[in-house]
């Protein structure tokens, strides 16, 4: 269960964020209404919400998930693969220190996002990607086994992250597209198909059984309310043209 979440104000400069969505630039003023809307969905899954003030030097950094790691042992800082995004970890080591002892760091030369890691109870898949290398991914192998906690890695080939792809919905259920639908080292899961067109779904948060979807996928929200699931539909269209996802917006421990 979760009882937290951590999330940051997208700041007007996040319209120049990083993409590779040919969607146009993100209307301001709707993200900001979205972030609210997503920060509501967030509690009514029965999360307090920690809000960090808009960093307006990194137009990425309302992508909080990406600069840190938080298990129920310790929480491990990022060092994020895109240049332009490393000095987002700034201030994450204060905050995270109200709710974590142990608190460990990916250091140069690795590199890791953790919109590459994916947390399956004691195991964490980590993507080899253009923003997480193979001496980041050990370090954090390192770092998680030093608590009990263990991890592996999986060579991405045609997303951005891990969980662009993926996302575990506890009760052994995955939500997988793409490649990752025959990929071998997630067969032993109960898999929840998303089919290309709506390969944007993928990306879902389970927050203590609820499950926050995308709005505007129905199949995917078809599925994902067969599996059981209480399933609450969240706008995120303009975070969408920076490619991010609902798992990108929020730390959740
Ligand atoms: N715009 C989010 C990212 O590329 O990291």
């Amino acid at each position: 269960m979760f009882t937290k979440a951590i999330v940051r104000t997208p700041a007007p400069s996040m319209i120049n964020g990083l993409t590779s969505a040919r969607l146009g630039k993100p209307d301001f003023d709707l993200a900001l209404k979205q972030h609210a809307e997503y920060i509501q969905a967030l509690k009514s899954c029965g999360l307090k919400v920690i809000c960090l003030d808009p960093n307006a030097q990194y137009p990425d950094s309302t992508f909080v998930e990406d600069v840190a790691l938080l298990t129920n042992k310790c929480a491990i800082i990022t060092n994020p693969g895109a240049p332009s995004r490393r000095g987002e970890i700034s201030g994450m080591r204060e905050t995270l220190s109200a709710y974590y002892e142990d608190i460990e760091d990916i250091l140069a030369p690795g590199l890791l996002e953790a919109g590459d890691v994916m947390m399956v109870g004691s195991h964490f898949y980590i993507g080899l990607s253009a923003r997480t290398n193979q001496s980041g991914a050990d370090q954090l192998m390192a770092h998680l086994q030093k608590y009990g906690l263990a991890g592996s890695v999986v060579e991405l080939k045609e997303v951005l992250h891990l969980k662009t792809g993926v996302a575990y919905l506890e009760h052994n259920n995955l939500l997988a597209c793409g490649e990752f639908l025959t990929h071998p080292d997630f067969q032993k899961f109960n898999i929840l198909p998303i089919d290309s067109i709506e390969s944007y779904a993928a990306n879902c948060i389970w927050v203590n059984d609820n499950v926050l979807i995308p709005q505007g996928y129905p199949h995917a929200l078809e599925t994902i309310s067969n599996a059981g699931y209480e399933v609450l539909e969240v706008d995120v269209s303009e975070f969408r043209k920076l490619d991010g996802g609902l798992s990108c917006l929020s730390l959740r421990f």
